[in-house]
């Protein structure tokens, strides 16, 4: 398949570029302009930076790869790029560093940013591969986007009154949905070559052989992991790991992160606002341990990081993996719920138009979805450009997460994206859906189903 992006010519390709710096810069500055100085620089909770910190880091990565690498420019203030190495600083000590202020940091990556432009401005976005397409600049927009979900996590670690406002989400518009559905056995394509802005970790594409199985049609929902914690499912060991139970044990889990039972019913704190629980939202800042005993506890599992690409690309009457659930196209606000707009999941069935060819909804969008799947390369894996993005993580202690979230933006999320975090991590924006071995009976079918020609 022939990519949109490939299809412009540079003049468009470089206002594209430059729309997408634009519109990410904007989302960048309503996070950190929400708060004032003393918040800015104030550690809201170990997990996270400062804000002020992500800010300048991500001014600084885009120095580094598009005015000093693709530009070809001096440092503008070398002596802080060791301040904003993620590798260099754990995120719960960043806050003591001689940082930038707010204001040196808001001056500082206004700076990079123009020269950025200029850079793009001469850039034939064409010949080197970090020029192709504008990837390099890509990369850079999806950094910046993905520091924007971590300030938003930091927003909703932080204590005070609401800062950052939200349209409502829509309300559900599919009056009933089957729980699961079956995903025929058979080969598929998994991951991408021909995605111009995809990340190293997403390639190559590869054929992938699957059996039958069986997979929720939608996330699972607060009333349904209400469900399990009122059933006593944080209390029994049965449906966790060892490594989960010790976690739990250790931290004194009983509910997702950000619950609260007031005797009477659950409420939840969002960004700064008490409510009640939701209950026909998909549930968020839970960890992977607790997803994977819900999973046990409900008589199913997680599904594989294949399973979950195959449910949301595979397209049965061609045979073919498209770039999202609903086609090729990119999404829209009726496709899923991303790019920070709702600050909050959306109710189940609220996107029809986002669902899968097997009709597997919200599979991007709403809240990252937890796999069973640890963190590998794709055989054939190439690092592109730096191993500190991808590589280095490889065979640690990680799951994979699929889909994106509400505070993913459009253009960071695609069903190949592949994102992870330690398994005992929730202060993102994460839920899951469950999945299981198809039966006699469905396997039977399934194979029928799955037969090409
Ligand atoms: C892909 C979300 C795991 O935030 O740790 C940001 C993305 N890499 N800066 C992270 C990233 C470098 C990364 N995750
Ligand atoms: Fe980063």
């Amino acid at each position: 398949m022939s990519h949109p992006l490939a299809e412009l010519d540079t003049e468009r390709l470089r206002g594209l570029v430059a729309g997408e710096l634009a519109a990410v810069r904007a989302r960048s500055a309503v996070l950190t302009d929400a708060v004032d100085e003393s918040d800015l620089v104030r550690q809201h909770s170990p997990l996270m930076s400062p804000l002020v910190w992500d800010l300048a880091h991500i001014g600084s990565q885009e120095e580094l790869w598009l005015v000093r690498d693709l530009g070809g420019r001096a440092p503008l203030r070398p002596e802080i790029d060791g301040l904003y190495d993620a590798f260099r600083h754990s995120r719960s000590s960043r806050v003591e560093l001689p940082l930038l202020t707010p204001e040196q940091t808001r001056a500082y990556v206004a700076e990079v940013r123009d020269k950025a432009l200029d850079v793009l401005d001469r850039s034939p976005l064409r010949g080197r591969r970090l020029e192709e397409c504008g990837f390099g600049f890509g990369m850079i927009v999806q950094h910046e986007q993905q520091h924007d979900e971590t300030m938003l996590a930091t927003h909703q670690l932080r204590a005070g009154e609401p800062v950052l406002t939200g349209e409502p989400a829509p309300p559900a518009l599919v009056a009933s949905m089957p729980a699961e559905v079956l995903v025929p056995a058979g080969p598929f394509t998994m991951g991408t070559s021909s995605e111009p802005w995809a990340l190293d970790n997403e390639r190559p594409a590869h054929r992938v052989e699957l059996s039958t199985f069986v997979i929720d049609a939608a996330p699972v929902t607060n009333a349904r992991y209400a469900e399990f914690v009122v059933a006593g499912g944080y209390d029994d060991p049965r449906w966790w790991s060892d490594e989960g139970w010790a976690h739990r044990c250790a931290e004194g889990l009983e509910a997702p992160l950000f619950w609260r039972f007031d005797g009477d019913r659950w409420w939840r704190r969002r960004f700064g606002l008490l409510e009640p629980v939701p209950e026909d939202e998909p549930v968020v800042h839970v960890c992977f341990h607790e997803a994977a005993a819900y999973a046990a506890w409900a008589g199913r599992r997680l599904p594989t990081e294949a399973e979950w690409e195959k449910a949301a690309r595979w397209d049965p009457a061609t045979g073919r993996s498209r770039r999202y659930p609903w086609g090729d196209a990119e999404p829209t606000p009726g496709h899923a719920n991303l790019g920070q707009r709702h600050l909050g999941p959306a109710p189940v069935g609220a996107y029809p138009a986002g669902a899968s060819p097997l009709g597997v909804h919200q599979l991007i969008g709403d809240v990252w979805e937890w796999t069973s799947s640890g963190w590998h390369p794709y055989p054939g894996f190439e690092v592109f450009p730096y191993p500190e993005y991808s590589q280095v993580f490889f065979g640690g202690d990680y799951r994979v997460l699929r889909g994106g979230s509400f505070g993913t933006a459009p253009s960071a999320i695609r069903g190949t994206f592949r994102n992870w975090d330690h398994p005992i991590r929730r202060q993102i924006f994460s839920g899951f859906r469950c999945a299981r071995d198809a039966d006699a009976a469905e396997t039977a079918s399934g194979v029928a189903a799955g037969r090409v020609g």
